[in-house]
């Protein structure tokens, strides 16, 4: 009897004991979750994807992402920036359009973000620039980890910076249209305006750490160079940014592919000054 009854006691504090246990790993977690949340409530990441018919590597780059940022706790949003009208292709107005209709207001850092590149290496993370070294803006694609362009001062692909940074650099020149040299033009623009400017550390993977979509077969380059254009765009612009840029939205609305979080898409018509860059039509 006596014996019994024992057995039953150490039978309910064993009970009460795994109950305890239970019950602090649940609380432990509860932290962690609220850490996590908290993380994610502090920074927001707004991605600008200057674009134009590429639907195809929308397609692919939008559920990617989406992907890619949720593993990692990173809350998003991205504006996808049509270039609608018949001009050349402008990348730098366009991420000016970007920064100026972001619809993000708890926005606090930006990725301007090439539509054909996906980064493909588990440590491949995109922090708020000044939780990674301190630094006001963070080069992505590095030359040595750009599947594509190595020469040493090459700052385009990806390219994570604040809010306040992008606003202290004026933004892009808007005389850049065909292909090229703008992301050369905002590198100076950058480092004139005293910002700090990181690049993410080699990979083992090195080259192959970022999936170029890009089938020059299907979308050929412009880099055709007409007229005064080799004049205005070999040399620091010091006449146009993000405050001169005329344009005009003239549609909005939300794209979401294959269940992911759905993108902002404005379709833009820029204004071209055909006085200053004739070039702007070939
Ligand atoms: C990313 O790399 C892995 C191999 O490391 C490969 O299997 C996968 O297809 C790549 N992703 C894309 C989108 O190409
Ligand atoms: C980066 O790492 C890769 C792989 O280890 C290597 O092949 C490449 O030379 C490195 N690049 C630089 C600039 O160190």
């Amino acid at each position: 009897m006596q014996l019994k009854l024992n057995g039953q006691r150490s039978c309910h504090l064993l009970l009460i004991v795994v109950l305890l246990f239970l019950l602090c790993i649940a609380l432990r977690q509860s932290v962690q979750d609220r850490l996590a949340s908290k993380q994610m409530i502090d920074h927001r990441l707004l991605i600008i994807v200057p674009f134009r018919d590429r639907f195809s590597e929308l397609s692919a780059f939008l559920p990617y992402m989406s992907k890619f940022l949720n593993d990692r706790h990173r809350p998003h949003h991205v504006i996808v920036v049509d270039q609608c009208d018949s001009f050349r292709f402008n990348r730098g107005a366009l991420l000016n359009v970007g920064f100026l209709e972001h619809g993000c207001s708890d926005c606090d850092y930006m990725a301007l973000h090439d539509v054909d590149l996906l980064p493909n290496h588990s440590s491949i993370d995109y922090p708020f620039p000044p939780d990674k070294g301190g630094y006001d803006v963070l080069h992505v694609t590095p030359p040595y980890l750009h599947p594509q362009y190595h020469y040493k001062e090459y700052m385009g692909g990806i390219l994570l910076l604040t809010r306040e940074a992008f606003a202290k650099s004026g933004g892009f020149s808007n005389l850049f249209w065909g292909w090229g040299r703008e992301d050369d033009e905002f590198r100076l623009r950058l480092m004139e305006a005293g910002l700090s400017i990181g690049r993410l550390r080699n990979l083992s993977s090195g080259t192959a750490s970022f999936v170029h979509l890009h089938d020059p077969r299907r979308h050929a380059r412009d880099s055709r160079i007409v007229g005064n254009q080799r004049e205005l765009t070999f040399r620091r612009d010091r006449t146009s940014g993000m405050d001169s840029l005329r344009y005009r939205v003239t549609r909005r609305y939300s794209l979401a592919i294959d269940g992911a979080q759905p993108a902002s898409v404005v379709c833009v018509h820029l204004h071209c000054d055909t006085g200053v860059t004739p070039y702007c039509a070939v």
